[in-house]
């Protein structure tokens, strides 16, 4: 190897290259396939060449340089992006009774008639991957890919190479931030899949697939080869409004130079959405690229803005999907799964079949219901059909969601099958596995004694939306715990102490080498500090999902509070109703209920585990390794973050329903009545025994319009 001081720049740039190369396959084989090609030793000496010919020529350092590769895992090799403005997916329509339901919903939000006018666009929903593009100056800055919607992957040099991206809009505001899809034509993922194939190089199952794996190349110079294609249709923070409409801003990016999608139509009402939802699908088949339904969105953005966003969705737009795709196969077993909260769940194994591009081979049964031919209310469905192993069943899916048996074909049965029995006792730890009434799921009663719950567990709190920490995914986690070093979420915080050290015992593991320790610990470390919403979320409560610790992050200070509520709440009745009189007997039953999104099943679920006292016991050892972050409030310069806030009497420019999610966007806490605990109350005419008591409290009070004032501009 040449001294770095005798290299020429040509000969430092070709070798930084091919370092870019081999130390992203290193990584890849090491933190994504689990396989390390190459010692840790030699990973340190590339590391380490890269390092020093930088040094040398900094000038050469190319935008997907190894070195900025922070801590141990970036998850696929990738820098981090966060996005300014969060990207957030669709809710779905699945057929036209959706689509007059999502108007008829938006009509009752935004206070208006039946008669009003409100249009909407109506575009395909091109199936590819979103990708998030900042131009500063109208240069092209960075793109980022969705990633958890939060933060994504910095792909800037590959975005730079995508024809349809252009790299400088001289017309462009200050500040100009464009989303739109990533995709590849059916032609060109043709040609590509014929290529790989003649190389004896990976082929791909569907040209969303070869989309995302051609975009998320370490190496641009593979992006480049590959043909993809880029609609816009959205945007992110903008130093300038693009127009006051959805259809004109669309124009307007038309001419910034991107391509926009030329079946976007404004329509008036749902009549005309499904109409040309109809139209759309009636040309899928010769569009040349793959759509997988129809977005409709508000037209006017005032009217957006004030729609606003649910936790994951914007209340202003709605995927209408086509139908799903079907397929026959033969279900060869059933296996049983069990989740983190011990829940039994049947998988179909299949023989592998095709359904709308996709290779499927794994279905779920829901439960033992569903494989008895029993609907959730005991009706029967499927004509009343079980489903047993060696039968002849359809298979169907519908966008990414885990493909569904949905019918038998008893003509096909093997005379040898035999209805299947559901299990009663848990494979995996031999413990009873019970259904309590009215619930359709058995679950084993093992708890954290149950193997297979407590890897599930540990594997969610590790997993994206929860404590996601680099290097440590469900492969090491496995790992980890059949070697005893962690069996709850708190050991993981003493790995180091334990290993660090004498790192021996790791670094001898297959796959873990002194460098790679070091960074996990120091990746484990990064998450001592955690936000409050992704701790909750991780604790893997029953129903406890990502968008209601989220609202439950919101409107509780911190952990304190909320696990001192949910040990009030163990105390009380449990309501049933949402009652004034109830809400008396139970206040930190209601104190949850309250909350947009919190309901009862949740409630219970997190109240019981908290009181149950292992279960308490494991979150506790937790909670005094973690710095739990007060609800990140991008709100706490509004002027309500924090405040309880009540309305009452008539409002005149906006509906409760608006009122309340304006509110509480801003991060107040909305409540029905009015207390000592109040600190704003606004009145609209009418206003009566609130009103009164405020003013006995001597509670601030405002009207509509100082309302809007107060919060004009947030
Ligand atoms: S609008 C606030 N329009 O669908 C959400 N999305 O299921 C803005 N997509 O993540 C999204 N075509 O990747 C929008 N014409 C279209 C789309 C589209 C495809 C994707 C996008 C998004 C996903 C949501």
């Amino acid at each position: 190897m040449k001294d770095v001081q005798t290299l020429t720049q040509e000969e430092a740039a070709a070798e930084l290259a091919q370092l870019a190369i081999d130390l992203s396959a290193a990584n890849r084989a090491y933190h994504q396939n689990d396989a390390p090609e190459i010692s840790d030793a030699d990973y340190d000496a590339l590391k380490r060449r890269n390092a020093e010919i930088e040094a040398q020529f900094p000038e050469l350092k190319r935008t997907d340089s190894p070195t900025d590769k922070v801590g141990a895992e970036p998850a696929s090799g990738f820098q981090k992006i966060t996005h300014s403005v969060p990207m957030l997916s669709l809710g779905n329509a699945f057929d036209d009774g959706d689509v007059t339901e999502f108007d008829r919903s938006i009509r009752k939000y935004l206070g208006f008639g039946d008669e009003d006018p409100l249009a909407y666009t109506a575009e395909p929903k091109i199936d590819g991957l979103s990708l998030s593009l900042r131009y500063e100056n109208g240069q092209l800055i960075h793109a980022a890919t969705r990633g958890d919607g939060t933060t994504g992957e910095n792909v800037t040099s590959n975005a730079r190479t995508i024809a349809d991206i252009p790299a400088h809009i001289p017309n462009a505001p200050d500040l100009l931030e464009i989303r739109g899809e990533v995709y590849m034509s059916h032609a060109d993922f043709e040609a590509l899949n014929t290529r790989q194939s003649e190389t004896g190089d990976k082929t791909f199952a569907n040209p969303r697939n070869a989309a995302a794996g051609s975009l998320r190349q370490l190496d641009a110079r593979i992006t480049e080869s590959r043909p993809l294609c880029f609609f816009a249709y959205a945007w992110g923070s903008l130093s300038a409004p693009l127009g006051e409409t959805q259809s004109g801003a669309i124009q307007q990016l038309k001419n910034f130079g991107f391509q926009i999608n030329e079946l976007t139509k404004t329509c008036n009402g749902p009549v005309e959405m499904i109409e040309h939802y109809r139209d759309i699908e009636t040309k899928r088949a010769t569009l040349g690229y793959d759509i997988d339904g129809v977005v409709y969105k508000v037209d006017d953005l005032a009217l957006q803005a004030r729609l606003g966003f649910r936790s994951t969705t914007p209340r202003w737009a709605i995927a209408h999907k086509f139908p799903a795709e079907l397929a026959w196969t033969r279900l060869e077993t059933i296996d049983i799964q069990v989740g983190r909260t011990g829940a039994l769940s049947p998988v179909a194994r299949l023989q592998p079949v095709t359904v709308g591009g996709v290779i499927v081979s794994n279905a779920t049964l829901h439960n033992e219901d569903y494989i008895a031919g029993l609907g959730g209310d005991g009706s029967k469905i499927r004509g009343g059909k079980d489903i047993r192993e060696g039968d002849w069943v359809q298979v169907y899916r519908a966008g990414d969601v885990i493909p569904k048996v949905a019918d038998v074909d008893l003509t096909k049965r093997p005379k040898t099958a035999m209805p299947y029995v559901f299990p009663t006792v848990c494979h995996e730890c031999g413990s009873d596995a019970i259904r309590d009434d009215g619930d359709a799921i058995r679950r084993c009663t093992g708890g954290l004694i149950c193997p297979a719950q407590a890897i599930e567990k540990l594997k969610h709190f590790v997993s994206r939306a929860a404590f996601d920490i680099e290097g440590l995914g469900a492969k090491q986690v496995e790992q980890f715990l059949e070697d005893g070093w962690i069996k709850e979420p708190a050991d993981i915080f003493e790995l180091r102490a334990r290993f660090g050290a004498g790192l021996q015992q790791l670094k001898n593991r297959e796959g873990w080498g002194e460098k790679s320790a070091e960074n996990l610990f120091d990746a484990i470390d990064e998450r001592r500090t955690i936000e409050f919403h992704r701790f909750l979320f991780g604790l893997g409560i029953r129903h406890l999902g990502e968008a209601a610790a989220k609202d439950l992050a919101r409107n509780f200070a911190d952990w304190e509070t909320l696990a001192d509520t949910a040990d009030r709440a163990a105390l009380e009745p449990a309501t049933t109703d949402a009652s004034k009189d109830a809400a008396a007997q139970s206040p930190a039953w209601a104190t949850f209920l309250e909350i947009d999104g919190i309901g009862r099943a949740l409630t219970q679920s997190l109240v019981a585990a908290l009181a149950q006292d292992h279960e308490r016991a494991v979150i506790d050892r937790l909670v005094a390794h973690l710095t739990i972050l007060p609800p990140e409030d991008q709100a706490s310069d509004s002027p309500v973050a924090g405040k309880t806030v009540v309305f009452t009497g008539t409002l005149e420019k906006m509906t409760r329903a608006e009122a309340k999610a304006r509110a509480e966007a801003l991060g107040a806490k909305v409540s029905g009545s009015v207390s000592a605990k109040t600190d704003l109350l606004v009145a609209g005419p009418g206003a009566g025994s609130k009103a009164k008591k405020a003013t006995d409290l001597g509670i601030e009070t405002i009207d509509e319009d100082g309302w809007i004032a107060l919060i004009d501009g947030l």
